[in-house]
């Protein structure tokens, strides 16, 4: 399997850690880079938590970059009732001395891409779509240049924030609109694909028994985030969104895609943030999303599992 380079665009959250977590204990992928966006929490907590993470897992010479403190158009909306009010609720950071790259996040992404050779580079955000949006409307040229867009957020029949959109994207449509309508391959890992990846207490127990400090932080981000998701959706075990997206980059035949045009709905008075997914036949030749289907349940576990045994025990 080859190298896939990507840069990682995220609002730590739980699952965004798990993210991190898989994107740097898997062999077949090279982190480039980590942007933070304002989402689950604040701009300035997400930052520090994606430091922090950083530091557990002992992710080195990886630029990591904060980006937009707000969505374009809307005021900022977090998912406290999920994350906590830290953001990554339930677990206790570490001190470190680590420091941002003076860049901001769209920069960062836009630097990075263009300074490796065309279609190299993977762009995986699993936030809000702000950060992309603006990268992409400041240098229109990074559209041609990527590989692909792997992105969390979206789905064609499962919705989460309202009734019919999801959290990254309901909290910045706009945004969204501009990253979906760019002609680059995109690939949508939505709701209806990672309500499939429930950490059960099976999976709980594995992660556990690799009895690491990162095993142990990831098996306390579960307890807090299932119990969020009891609380919140009535779920018996918390579906692991964001980590769907690294596994897709790693390992496309983890999940099945389906091809469909997908757009975003702005001005709908219920529907707002809806990622309008239109399966009628025929699927325009120049179609240039997707959206995923059908995940490999154990095998995307075990990636993760496997990323975990491979970073090992490196925290301070
Ligand atoms: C998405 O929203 C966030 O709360 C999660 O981190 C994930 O990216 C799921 O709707
Ligand atoms: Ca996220």
């Amino acid at each position: 399997m080859s190298t896939k380079k990507i840069i990682l665009d995220c609002d730590p959250g739980h699952d965004d850690a798990i993210a991190m977590l898989l994107a740097h204990g898997n062999p077949n992928i090279e982190l480039l880079a980590v942007t933070t966006v304002v989402g689950n929490q604040t701009l300035d907590k997400v930052t520090q938590n994606a430091l922090a993470i950083a530091h557990i897992a002992g992710i080195t010479g990886v630029p990591f970059a904060a980006g937009c403190h707000r969505p374009l158009v809307r005021d900022i909306e977090t998912a406290s009732d999920i994350h906590g009010e830290s953001g990554l609720g339930g677990v206790k950071l570490p001190k470190h001395s680590r420091t941002l790259d003076p860049r901001h996040a769209t920069d960062l992404i836009i630097d990075t891409i263009m300074s490796h050779p065309p279609k190299t580079v993977t762009l995986v955000p699993v936030g809000s779509l702000t950060n992309i949006a603006l990268a992409v409307r400041k240098a229109p040229k990074i559209v041609e240049r990527v590989k692909e867009v792997v992105l969390m957020g979206g789905g064609y029949h499962t919705a989460n924030r309202s009734a019919v959109a999801e959290f990254n994207i309901k909290i910045d449509p706009e945004a969204a609109h501009i990253v979906f309508n760019e002609k680059w391959p995109l690939t949508m890992v939505g709701l209806d694909l990672t309500h499939q990846a429930r950490a059960t207490p099976e999976i709980t127990k594995a992660i556990s028994r690799i009895n690491t400090k990162v095993s142990q932080f990831v098996v306390e981000l579960l307890e807090y985030y299932g119990e969020s998701y009891q609380k919140k959706h009535g779920f018996n075990s918390p579906p692991i969104h964001d980590p769907c997206a690294v596994a897709y980059v790693i390992d496309p035949t983890v999940m099945t895609t389906q091809k469909v045009p997908v757009d975003i709905e702005l001005n709908g008075t219920l529907t707002v943030g809806m990622t309008v997914a239109d399966f009628r036949y025929p699927i325009p030749k120049d179609c240039h999303t997707q959206v995923a289907v059908k995940l490999d349940q154990q095998r995307f576990w075990q990636l993760v599992i496997d990323a975990l045994k491979n970073i090992g025990d490196t925290c301070d």
